[in-house]
């Protein structure tokens, strides 16, 4: 039996904890030969930590084999101790009627705090993945207020924009979703996203070959992709719960998994594809080693994708502005 590793998840008693936890729990994320100690963190109130009493019964009586502990705590010192992922969930959703970047005011602050105890407590190999909205420019206040984790270690998730991607050119052929490949997001977790139909492929073939509309790819499908949060919300009354939790996984698994397979992770940009250096921009990445990936870079953009990259750089540009008093 491997030893134990120890995860973070903040916000456990919300939405996304309680579909994304027992999955951690059940070796869906690493594996399921992998031990794991969870630790739990949620907002010093007592309504949100006895709601998390309540979830640490639940996977009590899930009893699953793997999990070796259990820490519950108002604490982020005691959350992130010695953690070897940091799942950084736990922050406001949006409502009806809101951008993603509205809720840059209340929750850019939560992680100028958490990154810096992170750096301070979590393991040597500690790898962080956000997902509190909007994500990207998060990602980078977290990893700003680091200075021992490198910035590569920071990534926030786009693979539910992904997913959503794969759903839909799935549904518009008639397809199966898992013969829909490199389907790969570019730039920032809202609706100016780049979800690049033109190198992606159905059953090996060209998207554009497959569906010859192209008003469909250029004008519904996008917009499509790109506003599916807003369209949850107003369907449910509330964010994206399961998907997300399930997207989570998809991106720290892959993350995990070294493979040929590309997948979409927001990272610090190098200033690869049209991105500026320095903010956290969804791009194509490839796995190498356990944790540690790299971006791929072979992929031609036309003119009508470097336009739509323009314009989701530049909010990620102003959002990183909106924050600079928190960087570090
Ligand atoms: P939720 O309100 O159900 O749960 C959030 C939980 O976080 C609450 O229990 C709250 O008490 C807790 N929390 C708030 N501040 C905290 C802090 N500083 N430390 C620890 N816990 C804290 O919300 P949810 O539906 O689970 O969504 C959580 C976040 O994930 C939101 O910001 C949402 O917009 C975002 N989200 C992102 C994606 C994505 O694709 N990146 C998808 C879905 C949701
Ligand atoms: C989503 O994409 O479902 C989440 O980011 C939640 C939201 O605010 O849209």
């Amino acid at each position: 039996m491997k030893s134990p590793i120890r995860v973070a998840v903040t916000g456990a008693a919300g939405q996304i904890g309680y579909s994304l936890i027992p999955r951690i729990a059940s070796g869906d994320v690493f594996g399921k030969d992998q031990p794991v100690i969870l630790q739990m963190l949620e907002v010093p109130v007592d309504k949100a930590q006895q709601a998390l009493k309540g979830v640490a019964m639940e996977l009590e009586d899930c009893a699953f084999p793997l999990v070796h502990g259990m820490v519950l705590t108002a604490d982020p010192a005691i959350a992130f101790k010695d953690a070897n992922w940091c799942l950084l969930v736990g922050s406001k959703p949006r409502g009806p009627g809101m951008e993603r970047a509205d809720l840059l005011k209340d929750n850019g602050k939560i992680f100028v705090g958490q990154g810096r105890t992170i750096d301070e407590v979590a393991a040597d190999d500690c790898r962080v993945a956000v997902v509190g909205n909007p994500c990207n420019t998060n990602c980078m206040i977290a990893a700003a207020n680091a200075k021992r984790l490198k910035p590569e270690r920071f990534t926030a998730m786009t693979r539910l924009d992904q997913n959503r991607a794969a759903s839909q050119l799935a549904n518009k052929a008639g397809v199966l979703v898992s013969d829909v490949s490199d389907i790969l997001i570019y730039g920032n977790h809202s609706p100016t996203m780049y979800p690049d139909f033109f190198n992606a492929k159905i059953k090996g073939k060209a998207v554009t070959d497959v569906i010859t509309d192209r008003k469909w790819l250029e004008e519904t499908f996008i917009p499509t992709v790109g506003k599916r949060g807003a369209a949850i919300i107003e369907a449910r009354g509330a964010s994206s719960a399961t998907s997300a939790a399930n997207a989570l996984i998809d991106h720290v698994r892959a993350l995990m998994t070294p493979g040929a397979t590309l997948h979409s992770v927001a990272v610090r940009s190098d200033g690869s594809y049209g991105f500026s250096e320095g903010v956290w921009a969804s791009v194509p990445v490839r796995t190498v080693a356990p944790g540690t990936y790299e971006v791929v870079k072979g992929f031609t953009l036309n003119d009508f994708a470097k336009d739509k990259i323009a314009k989701t750089n530049a909010e990620l540009v102003s959002e990183r502005d909106t924050v600079k008093d928190m960087l570090g």
